[in-house]
């Protein structure tokens, strides 16, 4: 229980309120009218923050803010703003409300009441037959946090976690970690740490994001009903209270603080193939053919550690994947793109260039500081890139600058960079640093993969100019300026099929728009079956990416025959024909932070249907998407919210706020179409780049409509100086085209030839 003492003092400083209790200091900052910071400096005096950057702060400050406070008594202080009151009160408590009153959240203010209560004998037998009995165990933490959540209110957030959408009643940790085993909704951490919880009240809905790099702890109603708690090991309590009273407004809102993802390359959008295990030059060429010969659209057969020499990061195995750049550029030629897997975990190696450049210099060092730090990745020992320092980023940056150069390489693949350890996990008390900081993989494990990704990114632009390809396992929040995201290692199971769209949907709302799983499954066996719902349900997701380990069967469609294959292949050139689609939902992304993968409470708020509903999502705001995900299931029962829909493949129209079934043989993914839609969609390619985009079909509903279309070369940053072209689409109910140029490029050709297609 928080007990800070009564309020002693405060004192106003343009936003920024500082009260002192007896006992501790507060810092409260109205950031905007909706984004309120809570800041308790147990840690540090400043915020430390990795997820919110200067040019962050900068943008939030353009948003101006309105504030009062008034002293209601000796015991409360209240802010409020033009969308939230904040009452401070006696003990350190903190209370947000809307403006009529109504109660957002509010602190817990008993004596936590914990369900799970076990005696030292039975502890003793639980433990001794290999269960974890951590959380019986467990002690108060210096920092701590306990909110009322109402009744049945869903709880969602925490990015990769496995499990459902409405995490209520679930404990989570933010704390990286690379478990090959499979994932179940008992997992408390994934690879990523990102510690924002989106809450739906009848009210409204708000967020919490919980600014801690150390190891956090979540406890969303699990222990009781009445509240969920949030600790860490260490750190501030740096709390952002994120109103907006819409999920869309409040996701606005949060990627406004912790920045949006930039447009990516359009290729990488595309699709992808890979596996863990493709030995040589030959196996890699020898996939991307069958890809053109079977005519599935592909931009690239992605190298995983094979490729390197000994598993040493930057170097190529010349033996068997030929000289510098060879096979890359005759796969160009077809085009084909390179993305290559870089691992953190340098060799320890006398003479290797990465080594001799980095020791004693660049890397982590133990704990008293007289060596560099060494445990053990695929090259055996290895070293740690102190990413946190400017100096070691650019070097790294260096590293890729010379890949592009010397191999044409077009994107990274950050793995491992949790960072994974063979020999156990890091001590806490390595050293690293933050900034010039001196300080420890304690503060410093959760945005180890959040400084990788930046190195990679800043790399890449500095060197091409260019959108930077990247793509990372492990992140925080904020990493989403830097890189796509997918979510490791998961495997060829139903349940893990199943998993995919809470867990892509959650990330997209906690600013991960560019995403995706391993298609088919990573570990274990997939089936035919498997792989055709598979590819089907991810048909619209941003990361698309078929890929499989070492001494699983091959994974590539045709392994499993004809039938699979001509399946496969109808999903894939649906993923490309939908690519204007997507590029614009990530063209509009960038102003209110919206995902292109969304799940139905996105929209549908008020709908308690929507609230945990795992199987179905919503393709931007037009088009819902009900794949199947169950063996042997071959008629869906699929929920279609308020409105009318129409089927995307016979055009049958439904309406909504009901379930009913469709026939859904393995072929079939049922697909709808918001009434009032138009939807920009691309003729047929091999792969993006083959043919000019010089026409544009746009799909409608009966009622006719609008859209506003974006489109640009795909791939620099000119668009942010005008360059691109934005159409506005009206279509009658009469199916007749007309349209405006919003705006005009300089180098980007328009389209040539406009289509209508009514569903
Ligand atoms: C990790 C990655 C996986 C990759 C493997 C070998 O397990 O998650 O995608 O194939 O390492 O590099």
């Amino acid at each position: 229980m928080r007990d800070y003492g009564k309020i002693k003092d405060w004192s106003l400083d343009l936003n920024e309120i500082t009260i002192q209790f007896e006992r501790q200091k507060m810092i409260v900052t109205v950031l905007t009218d909706e984004i309120i910071n809570v800041f308790v400096p147990t840690w540090s005096e400043e915020h430390r923050s990795k997820a919110i950057e200067e040019e962050d702060y900068d943008r939030i400050a353009e948003r101006g803010y309105s504030i009062d406070v008034t002293q209601g008594g000796e015991d409360i202080l209240t802010v409020t703003t033009a969308a939230l009151k904040v009452n401070i009160g006696d003990g350190g408590y903190v209370d947000f409300y809307d403006l009529k009153g109504n109660a957002l959240s509010l602190e817990y203010r008993g004596e936590r009441k914990s369900r799970k209560i076990l005696n030292m004998w039975d502890m003793e037998l639980l433990k001794a037959e290999g269960h974890d009995i951590s959380s019986y165990t467990e002690s108060a933490k210096p920092v701590e946090d306990v909110r009322v959540v109402g009744g049945n209110e869903p709880i969602y957030g925490l990015g990769d976690k496995s499990g459902l959408l409405d995490k209520r009643s679930y404990e989570y940790e933010g704390w990286n970690s690379d478990d090959p085993s499979a994932h179940t909704e008992q997992f408390r951490s994934l690879y990523k740490s990102i510690p924002f919880l989106i809450c739906k009240k009848p009210a409204g809905a708000y967020g919490l994001f919980y600014d801690n790099t150390f190891h956090t702890y979540h406890d969303l109603a699990k222990e009781n009903p009445e509240y969920m708690v949030y600790s860490a090991d260490d750190g501030n309590l740096d709390l952002y209270f994120i109103g907006g009273g819409t999920i869309p407004m409040v996701i606005g809102n949060y990627t406004l603080l912790t920045g949006r993802a930039p447009l990516p390359q359009l290729w990488t959008l595309g699709y992808h193939q890979c596996r863990w295990g493709y030995r040589c030059a030959k196996d890699i060429a020898e996939v991307a053919e069958k890809f053109r010969e079977l005519d599935i659209p592909c931009e690239s057969v992605q190298y995983d550690i094979d490729y390197m020499d000994g598993y040493r990061v930057f170097t190529w195995d010349e033996a068997n994947y030929g000289f510098q750049g060879e096979l890359i550029g005759e796969l160009a030629k077809k085009g084909f793109k390179s993305v290559i897997n870089t691992d953190p975990g340098t060799k320890v190696e006398e003479g290797y260039f990465m080594y001799e450049e980095g020791k004693n210099k660049y890397f982590f060092r133990t704990a008293d500081d007289s060596a560099d730090y060494v445990n053990a990745v695929w090259p055996g020992d290895a070293n740690y890139p102190d990413f946190g320092r400017k100096e070691v980023r650019d070097w790294w940056g260096e590293h890729i600058a010379k890949m592009m150069d010397d191999k044409k390489i077009m994107g990274f693949w950050n793995d491992m960079n949790e960072p994974a350890s063979f020999n156990g996990p890091l001590p806490l008390d390595v050293i690293g640093h933050d900034g010039d900081r001196k300080t420890t993989h304690k503060e410093l494990h959760n945005v180890y993969g959040h400084f990788m990704s930046k190195a990679t990114y800043d790399g890449y632009k500095k060197h091409s100019g260019k959108r930077p390809v990247v793509i990372t396992r492990a992140c925080y929040s904020g990493t989403q300026k830097y890189s796509a995201i997918w979510t490791g290692d998961n495997q060829s199971l139903w349940s893990h099929l199943q998993m995919m769209i809470p867990q892509l949907c959650t990330l997209g709302m906690c600013g991960y728009p560019i995403a995706g799983v391993d298609i088919g499954g990573f570990g274990g066996d997939t089936t035919p079956e498997l792989l055709c719902r598979w590819i089907e349900a991810a048909a619209f997701s941003t990361f698309f990416r078929n890929h499989s380990a070492n001494g699983t069967i091959r994974q590539e469609p045709w392994q499993f025959g004809e039938k699979v294959t001509d399946i496969y292949r109808k999903y894939v050139k649906l993923h490309y024909r939908f690519l204007p689609y997507i590029y614009d939902l990530l063209h509009e992304e960038q102003e209110n932070g919206l995902p292109v993968m969304r799940p139905l409470v996105m929209h549908y708020e008020d709908d308690a249907v929507t609230h945990n509903l795992n199987d179905e999502y919503l393709v931007g705001e037009k088009m819902l998407v009900a794949p199947v995900v169950n063996p042997g299931e071959t008629i869906r029962k699929v929920y279609l919210p308020e409105g009318t829909w129409y089927s995307f493949w016979t055009g049958e129209k439904h309406e909504g706020r009901r379930y009913f079934l469709e026939e859904a043989p393995l072929d079939h993914m049922p697909i709808y179409i918001k009434a009032g839609s138009v939807i920009p969609v691309y003729e047929e390619m091999s792969y993006v780049g083959e043919k000019p985009f010089d026409r544009i079909t746009l799909l409608a509903t009966p009622e006719g409509g609008s859209t506003l279309h974006y489109q640009d070369g795909g791939e620099d940053f000119s668009y942010l100086k005008g360059n691109y072209n934005l159409y506005s689409f009206s279509v009658d109910t009469n199916g007749e085209l007309s349209y405006e140029m919003k705006n005009e490029a300089e180098t980007v050709p328009q389209y040539d030839m406009f289509r209508v297609v009514v569903v």
